[in-house]
Parts: C-alpha cells; structure tokens; sequence
C-alpha cells in the first residue's frame, strides 16, 4: 500500500507540475492564466469525484484497503480548489478586492464555487486521525459536507459553461451516481438493523 500511495502522490501532482512547465516554457496557449484557472478547476471537481468513489468502491472484493488513499485523495482536492482560488485572486483579478468581493457577491457561479471553497476548508482541517478521534461520530456527519460541496462545485461548472454542457453534465451524472450509491448502501443498512 505504501508504494502504490506514493506512486498515487506523485500521480496527483502530475497536472501541477504540467502546468508549472508550460508555464516556463511557454506551452499554455494564447492565454495561459485562462488554462490554468480551467485546469485547476477541473482537477479539483475530479479529484472531490475520486474521494466520493472511494467508499463505494470498497465495497467491492479486494478493495477495502483504498480507504488509506481517501485522505490524500481528498487533500488533492482541497490543494487543486487552493491552487484555482489563488489564480482568481492573484493572476485572474490581480487582487483588485472591490472587484473580487463585487463577483462573490453578485456573480451567482463564483458565490456557489466560493461557498464549496469555504466548505471544504474544516473538512481539510479536520482530516486527520487525530481529529477524527476527537469528534467521534461527528466526524463522519461533518465530512459529509463534501457531497455538499462535490455538488456546488458541479453547479459552479454548470453555471459558467456558456454553451457546451457536456463535461459539467458527465459530472452531475457521476455525482449523482455516487450519492445514489451511498443513499441505496443507507437504507440496506436501516433495513438491516430494523430486522
Ligand atoms: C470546490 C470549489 C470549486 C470547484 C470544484 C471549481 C471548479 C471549476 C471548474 C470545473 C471550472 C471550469 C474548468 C473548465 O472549463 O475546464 C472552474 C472555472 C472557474 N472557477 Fe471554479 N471551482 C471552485 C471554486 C472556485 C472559487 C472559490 C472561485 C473564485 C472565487 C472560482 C472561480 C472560477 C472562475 C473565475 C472560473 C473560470 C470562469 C470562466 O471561464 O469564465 N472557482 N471552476
């Protein structure tokens, strides 16, 4: 498991190191703040996907041990929505804050993409054994913010797509699958325990 966590690791880090190159070597096209504020928005929303499936794809034989991955998995998507929020801020708005505040306030995809930042922040904070031991059961009930937060990043890519909705809908359709699956696997549990 610790091989495959670091191969996994450096896997993760893959988008970021091609668009730390092409940025050095000039390869990120006729605008490359537009390329990376996109790539970094699309790695986040595949990697809070990935943390999604990795519950129900325990279920499956053999696979009970990809639970050791949900943290990194889940960091990956906090860093990716980090990385995307800092090129707002810094290379997209050139940190002009009556500006960055006009369009969290009023641009209703930046509002909804901003509020699934700010969930995902405790849920980073608390990610750690230590904190899951200390809130106990409410750990479980906090984290399940991320499913909030996996569909207001998919209303943030809906919303701002102006014609072809076909990658925010392959997303709603897999998040939709992923909450359908964990809804199905709650009530077979509920029945279970009535018996
Ligand atoms: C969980 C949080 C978020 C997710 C999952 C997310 C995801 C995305 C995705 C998938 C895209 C489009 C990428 C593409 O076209 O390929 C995008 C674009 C964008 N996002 Fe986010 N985002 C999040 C948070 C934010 C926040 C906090 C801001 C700023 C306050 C923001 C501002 C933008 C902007 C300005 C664009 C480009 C819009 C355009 O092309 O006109 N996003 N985001």
């Amino acid at each position: 498991m610790r091989l495959i966590k670091i191969f996994i690791f450096f896997l993760s880090l893959f988008p970021t190191f091609y668009l730390v190159y092409g940025t050095f070597t000039d390869n990120l096209g006729a605008n490359p703040i537009e390329k990376i504020l996109h790539e970094t928005g699309f790695w986040a929303l595949i990697f809070l996907m990935i943390t999604l499936s990795v519950t129900p794809l325990r279920k499956i034989k053999g696979l009970n041990k990809i639970i050791n991955l949900r943290r990194m998995l889940g960091l990956f998507a906090f860093f990716y929505v980090v990385l995307h929020f800092l090129v707002y801020l810094g290379l997209d708005r050139l940190l002009d804050w009556d500006e960055i505040v006009k369009d969290i306030t009023k641009r209703p995809y930046i509002t909804v993409g901003f509020s699934a930042f700010l969930m995902l922040i405790p849920l980073a904070v608390t990610s750690t054994k230590g904190w899951m031991k200390k809130l106990g059961k409410r750990w479980q009930k906090l984290h399940r913010l991320i499913y909030v937060a996996g569909v207001l990043g998919v209303i943030h890519f809906w919303w701002l797509v102006k014609k072809d909705i076909t990658d925010p809908l392959i997303f709603a359709i897999i998040l939709t699958g992923l909450l359908g699956i964990r809804i199905y696997f709650a009530l077979v549990k509920k029945k279970h325990l009535k018996v």
